[in-house]
């Protein structure tokens, strides 16, 4: 499915200096009970750790991009919005496979059903990867939406191409 927006606009009013980057060597992970050690020792035993591809950018609503792209994707989505970004990754970086990472999940579950969605909000780029669950994702139309089947699927993001990278993520409570 197509999400009509000004996707352009979002990125260019970004202001990219300005984000929330994500390696392996900040605490990108707050894992504070252990529940994600295991996609840590999988990343760790991987060398992924070690490795200066991994990174990704993350730009949040009202910090980074006005709230009523939120408002928008709201009423689109028939849900209320628990958590959303727009992330960016570089060329030749990468967010290996991991499950999102959120300790605030039980408060957003214990207000109804969640939906999640990936939107590929660049213009198709060769090298421009997403990967979810068994399904690989390339040269997508901007606007594309993807609804995951589960908040928790596996997914990954890679950047070969020579251009920035960025997806619109939605965590949203589906409304009565
Ligand atoms: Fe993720």
């Amino acid at each position: 499915m197509l999400y009509d927006f000004d996707w352009s606009s979002l990125i260019k009013d970004l202001n990219l200096n300005d984000g929330d980057p994500k390696t392996p060597n900040k605490q990108f992970y707050s894992n504070v009970d252990g529940r994600f050690n295991d996609i840590i020792n999988k990343w760790i035993s991987a060398g992924y750790d070690k490795s200066d591809s991994v990174e990704w950018i993350n730009y949040y609503p009202e910090t980074h991009f006005p709230l009523r792209v939120i408002n928008h994707f709201e009423n689109w989505s028939n849900t209320k919005c628990a958590r959303a970004w727009v992330s960016r990754i570089r060329p030749g970086k990468m967010a290996p496979l991991h499950q999102d990472i959120d300790d605030n999940i039980e408060q957003y579950l214990s207000k109804g059903q969640l939906v999640r969605f990936s939107v590929f909000i660049s213009e198709p780029a060769p090298g421009a990867v997403f990967i979810l669950n068994d399904q690989v994702y390339h040269m997508q139309p901007k606007g594309k939406v993807l609804q995951w089947n589960d908040y928790l699927d596996w997914h990954a993001g890679i950047n070969a191409g020579f251009e920035d990278k960025f997806m619109f993520n939605f965590i949203g409570i589906k409304n009565d």
